[in-house]
């Protein structure tokens, strides 16, 4: 019997190559016409829009054994890694293992095995699956009072600015896609107004001209992430500036303890008054917005970039990925394994800046390992397993961010890359 991947997104693909290369009988359904996930601009799972570049240079984000080219810039844009994605899926014959056009429906379980029900109704049997379904494709919107007259959606289906040109915009969110948008905004809008929640850290993409996450990557001796954050924090806030001198929250967590902003722009743009700082949005009457403080505005155009839910419509139960209510999310060892051995894996289910496709592709390189371990090296498969159930039971501790996923990047990539020594 074969495993299933569920998505050909980046942790998809990767999950189709780590088995395919372990000699493990591995084939995948994607529900878009092809491969790339977030970055198949226009699908329907898509949440990127057309201004899209990578926040993270190219260097570090690209899978460790298939580098971008030489002539592509620092950070690509989302063109350029769609064919990236096309270009990877052809180099490692990953296309005839996958069936597209047709989603996992329902995955439900069946004695020893998984079956899945696909969108077009037939129904097949796995030995197990790896779940890469992605997890911001499902918009969360905030609960906001009274009617608005004008247009009003979420970034999910955000794609160009030109629905903006004219209009008093409202963007709401502080994410890097709200950033993204304002910036969009600003150069079609007649007014832009910017709907600020919690506060965040900026970092600018460029450092003496050259990309600035590289040096981060670049090191042997992992410092403790509060040790970075102490020695790092003050330097973005030198070279971005203090977010609170442009009008925005102070940051309450330190630098890496959450994504950063990756987006000088949208400071330069409020330092020059195009874009105007609001609070959270508390209701709506006609065209005018009530924001949390009482200052209330006409617009006629709102985007929320409040950002996404974690969703896996296809199982009944959550409860066989332990899932944590609290927290909108299942408690994973090591955001990939489940307490119960039950044939179950996640990939790409996390948060943490610098992770990257090389994070992704040691996470599936690891399930890939720990299924082969079970045959080749039961003993040492056993002794990874005792460590599971201890880790999924106990609460998520405070650095791992709302949904319990967030990672430190040096340190995550590190433990998987011990974990697989371990088992192969
Ligand atoms: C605007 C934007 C910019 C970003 N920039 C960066 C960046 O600079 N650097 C970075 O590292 N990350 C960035 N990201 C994060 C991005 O999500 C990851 O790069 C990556 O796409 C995650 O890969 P994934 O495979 O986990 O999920 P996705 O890319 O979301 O892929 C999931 C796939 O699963 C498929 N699927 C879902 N459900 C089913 C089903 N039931 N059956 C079959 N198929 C299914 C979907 O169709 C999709 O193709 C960005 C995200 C956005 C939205
Ligand atoms: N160019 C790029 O490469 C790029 C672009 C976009 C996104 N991304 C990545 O994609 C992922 C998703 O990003 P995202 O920006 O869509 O989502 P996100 O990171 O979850 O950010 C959502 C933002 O919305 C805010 N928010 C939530 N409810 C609000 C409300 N009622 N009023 C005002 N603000 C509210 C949140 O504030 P709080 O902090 O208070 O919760 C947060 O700032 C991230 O990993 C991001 O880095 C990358």
């Amino acid at each position: 019997m074969s495993y299933l991947v569920i998505g050909a997104g980046p942790a998809g693909l990767a999950a189709i190559r780590s088995l395919k290369e372990a000699g493990l009988p591995v084939e995948a359904a994607e529900r878009n016409a092809d491969v790339g996930g977030q970055w198949l601009y226009g699908a329907s799972s898509s949440a990127v829009y057309a201004s899209t570049h990578l926040i993270s240079s190219k260097s570090t984000t690209a899978f460790a054994d298939f580098p971008m080219p030489e002539e592509w810039p620092a950070y690509p844009s989302r063109v350029q890694i769609e064919q990236y994605f096309k270009d990877f899926a052809k180099r490692f014959e990953l296309y005839p293992l996958i069936r597209f056009n047709d989603g996992v429906a329902k995955l439900s379980r069946h004695d020893s095995h998984w079956r899945a029900t696909f969108d077009k109704g037939e129904t097949r049997d796995y030995e197990g699956v790896v779940i890469a379904n992605g997890h911001l494709s499902d918009p969360l919107l905030p609960k906001v009072r009274g009617d608005f007259a004008g247009k009003v959606m979420h970034a999910k289906d955000y794609k160009s600015p030109e629905l903006f040109e004219g209009k008093r915009v409202l963007i709401a969110g502080m994410g890097n896609t709200g950033c993204d948008i304002v910036v969009d905004a600003i150069h079609r809008a007649k007014s832009v107004l910017w709907s600020v929640r919690g506060g965040n850290h900026f970092v600018p993409k460029f450092v003496a001209g050259k990309p600035a996450d590289i040096r981060n990557h670049n090191t042997k001796l992992v410092l403790p992430r509060w040790l970075r954050s102490m020695l790092h924090e003050p330097v973005a806030r030198l070279l971005a500036g203090p977010p609170e001198r442009f009008g925005l929250p102070k940051p309450e967590h330190r630098l890496y303890d959450r994504t950063p902003i990756v987006n000088s722009l949208v400071l330069l743009h409020l330092g020059q008054g195009d874009v105007a700082v609001r609070r959270p949005v508390k209701s709506f009457d006609g065209n005018a917005v009530i924001f949390e403080d009482g200052k209330r505005d006409d617009v006629d155009v709102v985007v929320f970039a409040t950002g996404y839910k974690i969703t896996f419509p296809f199982l009944e139960e959550l409860s066989p990925l332990n899932w944590q209510p609290q927290h909108g999310a299942p408690r994973l060892y090591m955001n990939v394994f489940p307490p119960e051995d039950n044939g179950l894996f996640v990939a790409g289910l996390l948060e943490g800046a610098g992770v990257g496709w090389p994070g992704r592709a040691l996470q599936t390189d690891l399930i890939a390992a720990y299924l082969k371990a079970r045959k080749a090296k039961p003993s040492a498969a056993a002794e990874f397993r005792r460590e599971i159930e201890p880790y999924c039971a106990a609460p998520a501790s405070k650095d791992r961010g709302e949904h319990g996923i967030f990672v430190d990047f040096l340190q995550y990539k590190r433990d998987l890359k011990r974990a697989i020594q371990r088992l192969r």
